[in-house]
C-alpha cells in the first residue's frame, strides 16, 4: 500500500513509455506546484484536476529499468491538493490500477474516476463543475480549473477542447500529437468521410493547409498556428512570445483576464528553458481562461 504513490514497482499495471516521459511529466509536475501554490489561499470556490488520459498512474521506462508517477498521481501528490480530481481512461483495468493507487492517498475521497471515452464523458465532467460554478456565493470566486490532455495518437477531439473552455477558469495543457498526425494525414487528406484528423481539428481546414504545405518543411509550423489560432477564437491569447521561450507560448483568455501567476509561470518556463527541452512531438502550451 505504501509503494502505491512511490516510483516504484507496486505489483500493479504500469504504462510502457519512452525515455522521454521524464521530461514530459518533470515539466507537468512543476507546472502543477506553481499552480497550486500560487493559488492557494484565495476564494474559489474549488480547485479541479481533471486528467482525461489519465493511465494507470504509473510509467514504466524499459531503457533504465525505472518507474516513474503519471500524470494523475503526480497531481494528487501537488503540493496543495485540489479539492477534486477527475479521472478518464477507456480502459477499465487501467482505472482499476489507478484507482487503487489512489486509495492510499489521503485525499482520496476527492477523485472521482471515470471509465469511457473522453470526448464523450468531458460533458459530464464540465456540466458537473458548472452546476458548482452557477450557485452564487458572496465572496466566493468559480472553482479554479486545470486539465492535462495527454493522447495516445489522434483520440483528442477539438469539441472536447471546446467544451472545456468553456467553463470560467480552465488551464489546459494540451499534448500536441506531431507524430500522430505525421503518420495519418496523407490517408486521411484522401478520405472523403470524417477522420481522426478532421476530429482533432475540429474542422476539414487542416487539408488545405495540408494540401499546400505537405511536401515543404514547415507544415506542422503550419498546422501548429492553425490550432493555436482555433485555442485563440475559443478566447485565449498569448501571454508570452515564441521568440522570448523557445517554446509555444502561453495563452491566456482575452476576455476574463484573470490575474494569474504570469511572472511565476514566466520563471517556471524558463527553468525549463535551462534545464529541460520539450521534444518535437509536444506542445505543452499551459493556456488559461
Ligand atoms: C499517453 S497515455 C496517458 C499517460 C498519462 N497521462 C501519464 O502521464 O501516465 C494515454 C491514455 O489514454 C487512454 N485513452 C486512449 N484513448 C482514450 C479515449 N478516447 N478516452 C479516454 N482514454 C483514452 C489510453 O488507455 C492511455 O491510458
Amino acid at each position: 500500500m505504501q509503494a502505491y504513490l512511490q516510483p516504484q514497482d507496486d505489483g500493479l499495471p504500469v504504462r510502457p513509455s519512452g525515455p522521454w516521459v521524464v521530461e514530459k511529466l518533470d515539466y507537468l509536475e512543476r507546472y502543477i506546484n506553481i499552480f497550486v501554490t500560487s493559488m492557494r489561499d484565495k476564494p474559489w470556490r474549488g480547485t479541479h484536476y481533471i486528467d482525461l488520459f489519465a493511465g494507470p498512474g504509473k510509467c514504466y521506462v524499459s531503457e533504465t529499468k525505472a518507474v516513474y508517477l503519471g500524470s494523475p498521481l503526480i497531481a494528487l501528490k501537488a503540493l496543495y491538493p485540489f479539492t477534486g480530481y477527475f479521472f478518464v481512461d477507456l480502459e477499465s483495468d487501467t482505472i482499476a490500477a489507478l484507482q487503487q493507487r489512489c486509495s492510499a492517498s489521503p485525499v482520496c475521497d476527492r477523485v472521482q474516476c471515470f471509465v469511457g471515452d473522453s470526448n464523450i464523458m468531458v460533458q459530464e465532467i464540465v456540466k458537473h463543475i458548472s452546476t458548482i460554478d452557477r450557485e452564487f456565493i458572496p465572496g466566493r470566486w468559480s472553482s479554479l480549473n486545470l486539465v492535462f490532455l495527454d493522447p495516445q495518437g489522434l483520440d483528442l477531439h477539438w469539441n472536447t477542447v471546446a467544451s472545456l473552455a468553456k467553463l470560467n477558469r480552465m488551464d489546459l495543457i494540451i499534448h500536441y500529437p506531431q507524430m500522430g498526425l505525421g503518420r495519418s494525414m496523407s490517408q486521411a487528406f484522401k478520405a472523403k468521410e470524417q477522420t481522426k484528423v478532421d476530429l482533432f481539428f475540429g474542422e476539414t481546414k487542416w487539408r488545405e493547409i495540408y494540401e499546400a504545405w505537405q511536401d515543404k518543411p514547415g507544415l506542422h509550423r503550419q498546422l501548429i498556428d492553425y490550432y493555436k489560432e482555433r485555442l485563440r477564437r475559443l478566447g485565449y491569447e498569448e501571454v508570452l512570445r515564441g521568440d522570448e521561450t523557445g517554446y509555444e507560448p502561453l495563452m491566456r483568455s482575452a476576455k476574463k483576464r484573470t490575474p494569474l501567476c504570469y511572472n511565476k509561470r514566466r520563471e517556471a518556463r524558463r527553468d525549463h528553458i535551462r534545464g529541460l527541452y520539450v521534444k518535437e512531438d509536444s506542445l505543452w502550451p499551459p493556456v488559461r481562461v
